[in-house]
């Protein structure tokens, strides 16, 4: 009986000690929380980004890249990052494309070549 008495009141006390701690402990918990999820959100934007670009390709290239986007476009899954950049760059300055080049012309006016490069690196995974 009076040690689970002692233990309650050990208890008691303890959490009456540490509660002026806990103002502080609760602010540093608070800021480490926010820089972690600060740094994370980095990580993730950085690591996302290339599906995040992607998500514009799929109507046409599909989930995985296998479809032949418009009927013409050969299956961009199976392609290395480099060649894909080749061709993405080359659409934009004219050095690559077939008949419907345009299309791709207009879809990557609107990306940023870190986009480019990105999205390049992400279906060359798949
Ligand atoms: C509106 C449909 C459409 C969208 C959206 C689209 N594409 Fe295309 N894509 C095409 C067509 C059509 C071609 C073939 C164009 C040609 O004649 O050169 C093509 C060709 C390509 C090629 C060259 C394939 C090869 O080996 O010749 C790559 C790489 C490519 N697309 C990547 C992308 C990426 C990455 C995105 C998203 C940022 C995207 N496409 C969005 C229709 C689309």
């Amino acid at each position: 009986m009076s040690p689970a008495c002692g233990m309650v009141t050990d208890g008691g006390f303890s959490i009456i000690e540490i509660n002026p701690m806990e103002g502080r402990m609760r602010y540093l918990v608070v800021v480490s929380v926010f820089f972690f999820m600060l740094v994370m959100g980095v990580f993730a934007t950085a690591q996302a980004d290339g599906r995040g670009v992607y998500v514009k390709c799929i109507g046409c290239h599909g989930v995985d890249g296998s479809k032949h986007a418009l009927n013409v476009s050969p299956p961009i899954k199976g392609q290395s990052a480099g060649e894909l950049e080749r061709k993405l760059f080359g659409y934009l300055d004219g050095s690559f494309g077939g008949d419907k080049k345009i299309v791709m012309t207009n879809v990557l006016k609107k990306l940023s070549e870190e986009d480019i490069r990105e999205v390049s690196k992400y279906v060359s995974e798949f």
